[in-house]
């Protein structure tokens, strides 16, 4: 038994060790990437350091009244009576009552700063649609579109605007902190500034039904220069293939279903018959993003092929369904949709 108890201690110790010690823990939120993210953080330390100074005393009350006060066996004194004390009553009301006030006060501050901008006239304002089980970005100011992979400047404001297509969602990257809930019909927003270059993962945090775990994103802080350059690029017509099989890929393109629920811009664009929950990515520069099917694939041909092939095989429930292109048709397809670059 103690054994197996030993072991199970070392499971559970070298699982939340190797945890926290791992190469890759992208969903960390104690390394801050954002002014929002730090405001939270430094409130999440001040609130800890109270409940840990309060945890203190309360243990060394306890182990005082236990191995210091208590009556030993054969003691002959019948223990002290008290009425009350007056010093011990204000103390335990003025000692909870300080250690409330102090966080409080860092508690209402942070609330107030964490406050989205409701004029934000120099932010970067990107609207977030959430689908089951995609996300939607768009830049209002450059329109431009893109889906499950959101670019964003460094050192500038950004202003989300956050909707659902759906059902409730909820838009959480980890290291630049503020989950909100996506609810349809609601507009909420988020305002920050992200300070880190690099590459942050996304995921919703409220579940959303069968493939609420598949919707995921990835956010690229970029330098000023390297989001203009992104941007540029998201701003031009997609290549228009030639000759090869991407050029017969085109064609299969337009004649195939897909141009009902994806958008390429000068190719197929939403289709109007269809309402706005049931509409796929904007497909103007696929081939640019690292990720397929809400970030749950790298976007490489055999990915992209086996996602076309029966994409509610690779993210169960996906509204996208098997669409019967195989073969050398299917390989077509993969190289058009990869030359979108
Ligand atoms: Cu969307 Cu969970």
């Amino acid at each position: 038994m103690r054994v197996l108890l030993r072991r199970l201690m070392g499971v559970a110790v070298g699982g939340a060790l190797a945890g926290c010690a791992g190469q890759h823990h992208p969903m960390n939120t104690l390394v801050t990437k954002s002014n929002l993210a730090s405001w939270i953080y430094s409130l999440f330390v001040q609130v800890t350091f109270w409940d840990l100074l309060v945890l203190a005393i309360v243990v060394a009350a306890l182990a005082l009244a236990i191995f210091w006060f208590s009556t030993r066996v054969g003691d002959p004194t019948e223990p002290a009576a008290f009425q009350s004390d007056t010093r011990l009553e204000l103390a335990w009301i003025i000692g909870p009552a300080l250690i409330l006030l102090a966080i409080t006060v860092p508690t209402v501050r942070t609330i107030i700063r964490t406050q989205p901008n409701r004029w934000p006239k120099n932010a970067l304002t990107v609207k977030v649609i959430a689908h089951r089980w995609w996300w939607e970005f768009s830049y209002p100011q450059y329109h431009i579109q893109t889906a499950d992979e959101l670019h964003l400047p460094v050192n500038r404001e950004i202003h989300f605007e956050l909707t659902s297509a759906d059902i409730i969602h909820s838009f959480w990257v980890p290291a630049l902190g503020g989950k909100r809930d996506v609810i349809p019909g609601q507009v909420n927003q988020i305002t920050l500034i992200a300070n880190t270059p690099g590459e942050y993962y996304g995921q919703c945090a409220e579940f959303c039904g069968l493939s609420h775990a598949n919707m995921r994103f990835r956010v690229f802080v970029q330098t000023q220069d390297g989001f203009k350059k992104w941007m540029d690029h998201q701003l031009k017509p997609p290549v228009n293939p030639g000759s090869g099989p991407a050029a017969a890929g085109a064609a299969i393109y337009k004649n195939a279903p897909c141009a009902i629920c994806h958008q390429i811009r000068g190719v197929s664009g939403f289709s109007k018959q269809y309402t706005y929950g049931f509409r796929g990515p904007d497909l103007t520069h696929f081939g640019s993003r690292t990720t397929i099917a809400a970030g749950i694939l790298d976007n490489n041909p055999k990915n992209l092929a086996r996602w076309i092939a029966n994409p509610p095989e690779v993210k169960p429930g996906a509204r996208m369904p098997a669409l019967g292109v195989r073969g050398k048709e299917l390989d077509e397809l993969v190289a058009y949709l990869e030359s979108l670059k």
